[in-house]
Formats: C-alpha cells, sequence, structure tokens
C-alpha cells in the first residue's frame, strides 16, 4: 500500500526524480507526474490503464506557468482565468512545441488548470514544471474524493499519496475551449454554467456520448461502478426489480420499503453542492454492499444538478 502523508517535501522529491504521486485538488483526486516528462507520461497511462488517445490536463500554479507552455490566450479565456482559477475549471489552450505530443494525444491544445487545494498549491509552487494528472482512479471507473479511495485501488501501483482531506467539490473540473473564439464546453463539471456564461456570455455545450476515440475522453461510459445501474423513479425502479438485490442511491429521501442501510442520501436538505460532493463516495460504497444493482433518480438540471445527471448517465451506459 502507498504512504499517505501531507509531506510536501517527500512528494517534490519523488517528482523530481520522475516517479508519480496522487494530490490532492479541490474537485477529485489526481495522479500527477511531470507534464514535460514523457517517461513520467508513460507511468500515468500505464498505472491508470488509460488508453493514449486520452489526452491528460497539465496542472500550473500561476499564469506565468501556462504562458510558459500555451502560444496563445484568448480573451474569452482570459477573462475565464482572472475570475476562476485557482478553481475548478479546465481551459484547452494551443500549446507550445516542447510539450509532448504524449501529454496531448497528439492534438495542438493543452488542457490546463490551476487548482484551488492549499496543499497541491504550495507543491507546485515548489517545481518548476507543470504536473500532468488525471484522476486517480483506473480508466472508466469512479473518480477518488479522498486519499482512501486512491489506496483503495492505486495503492499498489504508487509510493506516495498526499493527503489533502475530502474534496470540497467532488466532481471534475469544467472543461472549456474556444473555436473561431466561440466558447465551447466539452465537460460539464465542478464550475457551474451559469457562472461562466456571467463572465463571457452565452457558452454552446458539446457532449461527446459516443465511443468515438477522435473525441477524447468523453467516453459514452465512464465514471462507472461495476454494479448495474438504471435511473428514474425510484419507487417503480424499485417495484420493477424487487426480485433484485437492490441498493439505492436517493437524491434527498430513502425509500420507506427497502433496507435503510442500503440506501444513500446525496444530500437531506436537497442541496447540489453537498450532493455533489457526495456523489462519488456513494457510487464506490455501493459498489462494497452487498447489493446487485443501484437505482439512482436524476436531480435538478440547474447548477452542479447538471453535472451530477451526466455522470450518472455515463455511470449507466453500459
Ligand atoms: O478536476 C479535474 O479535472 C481532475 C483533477 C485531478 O484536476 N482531472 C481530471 O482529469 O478529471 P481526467 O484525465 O480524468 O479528465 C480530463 C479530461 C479527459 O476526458 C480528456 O479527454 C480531456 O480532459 N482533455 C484533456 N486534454 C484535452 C485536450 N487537449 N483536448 C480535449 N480534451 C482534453
Ligand atoms: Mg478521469
Amino acid at each position: 500500500m502507498a504512504e499517505i502523508s501531507a509531506d510536501i517535501y517527500r512528494a517534490t522529491s519523488l517528482l523530481k526524480s520522475g516517479e508519480l504521486v496522487a494530490i490532492p485538488t479541490e474537485t477529485v483526486y489526481g495522479l500527477a507526474g511531470n507534464a514535460l516528462d514523457e517517461t513520467a507520461i508513460l507511468k500515468i497511462f500505464k498505472v491508470k490503464n488509460r488508453p493514449k488517445f486520452d489526452p491528460l490536463i497539465a496542472h500550473v500554479d500561476s499564469l506565468e506557468k501556462v504562458v510558459s507552455i500555451t502560444s496563445h490566450i484568448p480573451d474569452k479565456a482570459l477573462s475565464l482565468a482572472e475570475e476562476f482559477w485557482p478553481g475548478p475549471l479546465t481551459i484547452l489552450l494551443p500549446k507550445k512545441s516542447h510539450v509532448p505530443d504524449l501529454l496531448t494525444s497528439g492534438l495542438h491544445r493543452v488542457a490546463v488548470r490551476i487548482p484551488r487545494h492549499p496543499l497541491t498549491r504550495a507543491l507546485l509552487e515548489e517545481i518548476e514544471f507543470p504536473l500532468a494528472a488525471p484522476s486517480a482512479n483506473p480508466f472508466g471507473y469512479v473518480s477518488p474524493t479522498t486519499a482512501n479511495h486512491v489506496n483503495d485501488q492505486l495503492g499498489e501501483k504508487i509510493s506516495l499519496i498526499l493527503d489533502g482531506g475530502d474534496c470540497h467539490i467532488g466532481l471534475e473540473s469544467t472543461i472549456i475551449g474556444f473555436e473561431n473564439n466561440h466558447p465551447i464546453v466539452y465537460r460539464l463539471g465542478g464550475l457551474e454554467i451559469e457562472a461562466i456564461e456571467k463572465v463571457i456570455g452565452k457558452v454552446k455545450i458539446y457532449l461527446n456520448k459516443s465511443s468515438n476515440p477522435t473525441a477524447p475522453g468523453m467516453l459514452k461510459s465512464h465514471y462507472a461502478p461495476q454494479k448495474e445501474l438504471f435511473i428514474g423513479n425510484l419507487e417503480e425502479l424499485a417495484e420493477k426489480h424487487q426480485d433484485r438485490n437492490v441498493g439505492v442511491i436517493a437524491f434527498r429521501k430513502k425509500l420507506d420499503n427497502l433496507a435503510p442501510s442500503k440506501q444513500l442520501v446525496l444530500s437531506a436538505s436537497g442541496n447540489l453542492d453537498e450532493a455533489a460532493k457526495h456523489l462519488f463516495g456513494a457510487l464506490r460504497k455501493m459498489d462494497q454492499l452487498d447489493i446487485d444493482i443501484i437505482i439512482t433518480e436524476k436531480l435538478p438540471e440547474s447548477g452542479l444538478g447538471k453535472a451530477i445527471n451526466d455522470r450518472l448517465q455515463r455511470a449507466a451506459a453500459r
């Protein structure tokens, strides 16, 4: 099992020697390595069992470091960076040529983000290179939101998990890019669309739900627990599947006629931010419980509810 500690000096020394370290961010835990070192990047793909057509996000602690790896920042991107960095927003920007093609899967844009978690920011300040960091889970599975989640699945393969506690947001960053100066959101995430639109006006949302590898990462089935998941009206689903051993992820309230120990509530007060924070932990918990299938319900389509529903749909896709 990996060492779990908050020792950023041990983390910097491992990273500087080309090793991987799991790091906390406000969204989810990442599996980090030197983003400019092809050997380190290859290790990330290997540990995650991730296909190389799925590019990685580069994490830095300052706009100067963003400028050092990108060739141009459109005005709207700059406005977003000023408003939301550090924070749960990833921006696709044209890359400089020294940024390895392996990092971007051969694409001309590199995904960049300044994360907000204090421990990881302190770590980034100690190193001069950006950190490539996909979510620290095996490819296709639910993202980790605690150090223990990382340890459960990748503990045998990495030596250090930097422990920054529970992730505050619990959903991956929102991803935005620009085509002919028009903003396009490619992944719904921890930063609400409403907040983005207040700064740069209307955005297009292009969420790929196919399994087309030219549209990296946004696979139809992703973020998925091992057990089959069904989304709909909870009472109706419970009745339909009454001959099976059912676990429930409810938004606000458990069902009366099923064992409470097999049910989890995302937010009793109906708070979408709280629901987002609990979602991935709940999916992981369901995989551990003695149940066969998971039933869950859609959340209201506002704020983080949109991103939560997107994750549920991908988790349900087979
Ligand atoms: O919140 C997050 O974004 C977390 C934390 C650790 O920062 N990271 C994360 O990374 O979720 P990952 O690798 O699990 O998801 C990144 C997504 C992938 O779906 C990938 O396809 C997309 O970003 N992506 C990365 N670079 C891209 C690029 N150049 N063009 C298009 N999509 C890109
Ligand atoms: Mg991921």
